[in-house]
This record gives structure tokens, sequence and C-alpha cells, in this order.
């Protein structure tokens, strides 16, 4: 038996709710779409159930429905419809054909993303051998304000889950919470939801009041406290979100630390959660590495720097304030400081942008360098090349854009436009300031600018001009003469 199947869990569906608005977030976008940690939330709990193998993993959808399934359904999982949202109990009913015969139904709600594999696996192990119809995971908060709150019975059991709203003042001191992440027997949990009642001021039929009911039927409910009450938390408003987004990216610099990289004042930087980084590589503060970037070894990303789908190779230096969005620079590149690479820009070994240089689209070639205030676009760069301050390729012409090509060794003068479609040979000099329409062969010079004529004494006679006719220079009162 290979080792995915003997950890699978074909006896177990799945159940994310995801139906829900999210009203308290005041939002235009549906609760679980929101991101935290670099994803939706959604996107983590399906994430977070995966390795677990279940039988299939479905996901209740209404608000949004469409959106949320295009997070969801990639992943693998499956949708059901839930419409009218009528609550956690309800959307639950409306799943009960797609669950079908599963022995074992883990409910996760699609707002609490930092719940871990592991934990679900402690959850549905204690509900196995404790053999009973509903084990919560719950956890131990210091402020459990919102949440609903567990009622122990004695030992594990749990009596019942009050919610918030619902609590009597003494109740308002326990503070073990409902997470919503549940293990449930299904042929018990069935019969139990069919007793629970709107009774609430939603008129919404609460999941947590099925715990009641099985407690008084004389089934085991139980409770299982998260090893990190983190994972317990759900996403209701903006400052929960904030709160589980800090938790996230401390995990995954906690991670990159593990694996080598520094990160100086680690509470400053942001990471993406697909972002990987090689050993003794250096993070100043306020750096942020998002999307797909992949960093090499020994490189040094200095504050400031914003890194988007960026791909690095070793021992590259980024000074401060650069912005790479979807580009990659091979080895010893050295970048900025607040250097601009858009798209589609491929820096090879060596090369060296310097600062307000923004390159776009373009290749320089292998110990080439473009030091100070530059436009790149749709250009090559063949090797040991120099590109002059204030180099500037006119690619687009309000049409269409046109592509440059710069050879080998090519010294291109300061203040150079190059006016694409333009060739520049191998070995060839730009003169500085010229404004280059045509191709300029191998080694050859191009240089394209009014001619210097310099006339002597000009500056002087101008002057003395001036200041005979200017009222604001008055000639000189004539000296007396001394008796
Ligand atoms: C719920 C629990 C509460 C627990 C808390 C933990 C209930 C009644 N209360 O409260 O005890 O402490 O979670 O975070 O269950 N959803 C649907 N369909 C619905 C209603 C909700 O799919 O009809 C989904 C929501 O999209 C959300 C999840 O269920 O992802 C939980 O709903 P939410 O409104 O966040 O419940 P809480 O008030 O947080
Ligand atoms: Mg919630």
């Amino acid at each position: 038996m290979d080792n995915a199947l003997a950890m699978s869990n074909h006896d177990v569906a799945v159940l994310i709710l995801a139906a829900g608005k999210g009203t308290r977030l005041r939002s235009s976008l549906a609760k679980v779409l929101h991101h935290a940690g670099g994803r939706p939330l959604a996107d983590h709990v399906v994430r977070a159930c995966l390795p677990l193998h279940a039988k299939k993993i479905i996901a209740v959808v209404g608000h949004q429905a469409e959106q949320v399934s295009a997070v969801v359904e990639p992943l693998g999982a499956e949708t059901v419809l839930q419409q009218p949202q009528n609550g956690t109990g309800h959307a639950l009913l409306v799943s009960k054909r797609a669950i079908g015969n599963a022995r074992y139904i883990i409910v996760l709600p699609g707002d609490a993303p930092l719940v871990r594999t592991e934990t679900l696996r402690a959850l549905l192990q204690k509900h196995k051998t404790g053999n009973a119809a509903a084990t919560i995971l719950t956890a131990v908060l210091a402020d459990p304000a919102g949440y609903g709150r567990i009622l122990r019975k004695s030992g594990d059991a749990v009596a019942a889950i009050i919610e918030e709203s619902e609590l009597t003042p003494d109740q308002r001191e326990l503070n073990e919470i409902n997470s919503s992440i549940y293990c449930f027997t299904a042929a018990k949990l069935w019969p139990a939801l069919a007793h629970v009642k709107p009774n609430n001021k939603h008129r919404e039929i609460y999941l947590t009041d099925a715990m009641s009911v099985l407690n008084s039927s004389g089934e085991t409910v139980l409770a299982e406290i998260a090893p990190d009450p983190r994972e317990a938390l759900g996403s209701n408003t903006r400052a929960d979100l904030a709160g589980v987004d800090r938790t996230f990216r401390e995990w995954k610099r906690d991670q990159l630390m593990r694996d080598g990289v520094t990160i100086q004042l680690p509470e400053t930087v942001l990471v993406d959660p697909d972002v990987t980084i090689g050993e003794d590589t250096i993070l100043e503060p306020t750096v942020q590495l998002l999307g797909k970037t992949k960093i090499g070894a020994r490189c040094t990303i200095r504050t400031g720097s914003v890194l988007r789908d960026a791909t690095l190779g070793d021992n590259v230096l980024v000074e401060p304030h650069c912005v790479i969005d979807s580009s990659r620079l091979e080895s010893e590149v050295v970048l900025g400081p607040f250097a601009r690479l858009r798209p589609e820009s491929h820096l090879l070994k060596g090369a060296r942008v310097g600062n307000f240089v923004e390159i776009k689209k373009s290749t320089i070639g292998e110990g080439s360098k473009a030091p100070h205030l530059s436009y790149i676009g749709d250009a090559k760069v063949g090797s040991k090349s120099n590109i002059g301050a204030g180099t500037i390729t006119c690619n687009y012409d309000g049409f269409s854009k046109h592509p440059t090509t710069i050879g080998n060794r090519v010294f291109v003068g300061s203040d150079s436009v190059l006016v694409a479609p333009v060739k520049l040979g191998d070995g060839a000099y730009i003169a500085a300031g010229s404004v280059i329409t045509r191709n300029v062969p191998p080694d050859a010079l191009g240089i394209a600018r009014g001619r210097q004529s310099t006339k002597p004494n000009w500056a002087a006679r101008k002057r003395r001009e001036l200041s005979a006719t200017s009222p604001h220079h008055p000639k000189k009162k004539p000296r007396k003469k001394r008796r």
C-alpha cells in the first residue's frame, strides 16, 4: 500500500461552509473570497483538507457562488448550492445528498483558514477512539467575545454550545470557544439535526444546536482543544482578517528562517505563501515578496523593494526601493536603488541596472550596464554593452511597439534616443545626445546631433552690449576728478 493510500480517509466526507455573505465585513465581496496570508480564505481551508485524502471535499456555496466555486473547484472540491442561506445547520441539510453514505463528516467554516491538517487528523482520531457522535475543535481564548462557548459536562464531554447572543451573565466567563470545526458520525448527526428548530433572532438553523440535541439523547459529544488557539480563529470582521493575515505571515517567515533565510525586523516583511528563497539570502526590513517569486541563495533584497512573480538566481543584490514584476534576474545581477523592472525583463548574469531605470520586456546581456536614468523597452541588449545615462528607447509610435537591438560591446553615449525599430551592431559607438533613427553597423560611430560651433569672445561682447542698454545696469557715474 502506498503512503497516500495508507493515510486516506475513504469513509470521510469533508464539508466546507462557504455560502454566507459576511455582513460584518461590510463588503461587496463574499467573506470567503477575502484574502489573508496571500490567498482567499476558502482556498486555505480546502488546502488544509486535501492531505486527509477524504472521499470527497464539498463546499457549500451561495453568496457569489460562481466566484467561490472558481476558487475551490480547481483545488478538487465539488460544490453544493445553498439558496437562501438559512444557517450553518441548514447548510448541512442541503448537502445531505452530496455527502451520501460517508461514515464521518468533517465540517469546517470557510472563514477559519488557519487550521492545520495535523489538527484535523487529531480531531478525527479523537472522534473515532472516543466513539463520539460529534467532536468539536475548540480553543481557549483570552478574549472569547463573538464566539459560541463550550459548556462542558465532565472531563471531555460537552453538554452544549451556547451562541454569544444566548449567553447568561455567568456563561460570559466561559473562555473555551467553538471553532465551528467538527467531526460527526453521519448516522447520528442527521436525526439530531432534524430536531433543530430556528429558535433564534436570525430565524436560522444553527448547527451548534445539534450538540445539545445529541447530548440529551444520550450520545457522546467530545471536544478536542486546538494545540495553537489561533487555528480556531474565524474572520468575521476586518480586524479578524488582519489578525489572521498576521499569523499566516508570521508562520511563513518562521519557516523561511528555519530554512536558512535571514530576515531583519521580520514583522515588517511580507512574503506570499508560494515564495521560495535559498539559504543565506538576506531580507531587509519592509521587503515584500509576492506571488510566485523564487529567490536563489546568498541574495540580498534591500529595504523597500517589492518583488512579484520574480525569479532571481544566486548572489543577486537588489538595492533599496526596487519594483520587480514578472521578471528574471540571473546570478550576480545588481539592481537599483530605485529601479523598476516591468514584466518580461531578463537580466543576464552580472548585469547592472541602476537608479531610475525602467525596463520593460527587454533582455540585458551578461555584464552589460544601464546605470542611470533610462527607459529600455522591447529591446535586446547583448553582453558587455554600456547604456549611458538618460538613454531612451522610443519603442512606441502611437500605434504599435517596435524592437531595439543592441549588440555586444556597444557603447551608447548619454542622453541618446534610439528610435525603434533600430539595430546597433557589435562594437558600435553612439555619440552622446544622438537621436538614432537608422541602423548603425558593427564598430561604426553613430552620431546624430547639431554640430557645435564656438564663437570666441561672444559672451563678453554680449554682456557689454546688454549692460549699455539695460535700465537695470545704469552706467557707472564718472569719478570726480581730484583737485
Ligand atoms: C459560527 C458558530 C459559532 C463559532 C464560530 C467560529 C454557528 C451558529 N455559530 O459563528 O459557534 O464560535 O462560527 O468561527 O454556527 N455559512 C453558510 N451558510 C449559512 C450560514 C453560514 O455556508 O447559512 C457559512 C459562512 O459562510 C461561514 C461559516 O458558515 O463561512 C460560519 O458562519 P459565520 O456567519 O461566520 O458564523 P459565526 O457567527 O462566526
Ligand atoms: Mg465566522
